[in-house]
């Protein structure tokens, strides 16, 4: 079952490929629930997975960073999955031609950490390209024609990518004293400011740190729990590495509100006993 949407997320992928080759991207002049400005490929996107998605048996509802509630299909006794997405994340380096990204979380009947049964991300770079995880984090690229396997994602216990997010004048203390030790110790800073590619170098590159912290002007971060944060928690701890808030492990976190954000940590084992350390 989970196949099917699997499918159809691959479907919408190729549809918001083909648009973002041929969009204008220009501002509406609307917002989407957590204050963003919403661009027309934004909601383009978000249409387009909402459609395929909203076809399904299996699928009882979705929510998107672009909805302000929870969609649930008319009849909604037939399916089970609730799918959260961020249709198109980083929408705001979409008009300098860097990679952006689509990330989505498959939940099993109630939108929380613990009913996460699989997550992934779409990344349309250089080609097209989703990341999957289940048990195992399986990585496919479109050829024009059919979705080809490349292999899995696996972390090994240390990396060299340092992918520091967030504002650094409001950045605590201890946050920044571990921010530059990291690079004291040799390794290269690696961020373009979306959460796609910058995750993907270093699931791709076996290893490294991708930090949004807690800072003086946002205590909860910026990124959203259940369209960006559960879901790369998942596929991080799949791939052998860890994904905390600073001391506690992410999925084990309960949030209050749909759009709720977290301050997060996603890296190989080595980078999070670092934070542990900077955050006890
Ligand atoms: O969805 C939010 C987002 O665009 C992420 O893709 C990215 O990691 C983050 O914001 C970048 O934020 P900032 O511009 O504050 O570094
Ligand atoms: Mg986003």
């Amino acid at each position: 079952m989970l196949d099917s949407i699997f499918s159809s997320i691959k479907k919408a992928a190729i549809e918001v490929n083909s648009l973002l080759g041929k969009c204008n991207f220009t501002y509406l002049n609307s917002t989407n629930s957590t204050g963003d400005k919403q661009l027309q490929i934004d909601v383009l996107s978000n249409n387009i997975f909402k459609d395929v998605l909203l076809e399904l048996d299996s699928v009882k509802g979705i929510c998107s960073e672009e909805e302000n509630e929870i969609i649930y299909k008319k009849d909604c006794r037939s399916g089970f999955y609730i799918v959260a997405f961020d249709p198109l994340d980083g929408s705001s380096i979409v008009d300098s031609n860097f990679s952006v990204g689509s990330i989505f979380g498959i939940y099993n009947n109630e939108l929380s950490a613990k009913n996460l049964i699989a997550s992934g991300y779409v990344l349309y770079g250089v080609r097209l390209e989703i990341v999957i995880a289940q048990s195992d984090v399986n990585h496919y690229v479109y050829d024009g024609v059919e979705w080809r396997f490349i292999g899995n994602l696996v972390l090994n216990q240390k990396g060299n990518l340092n992918a520091p997010g967030g504002t650094q004048k409001s950045w605590l203390t201890n946050h920044k004293i571990l921010i530059e030790s990291l690079f004291l110790e040799g390794y290269r800073l690696r961020y373009s400011g979306g959460m796609v590619p910058d995750l993907h170098n270093i699931l791709v590159k076996g290893g490294g740190l991708f930090s949004y912290p807690s800072t003086n002007d946002a205590p909860n971060g910026k990124l959203r729990a259940l369209f960006e944060v559960f879901p790369f928690a998942f596929i991080f701890e799949k791939a052998y590495g860890e994904a905390i808030d600073g001391k506690n492990r992410l999925l084990d976190l309960e949030i209050d509100s749909l759009h709720q954000s977290l301050p997060c940590f996603f890296g190989s084992k080595y980078e999070i006993e670092r934070v542990k350390l900077a955050y006890k």
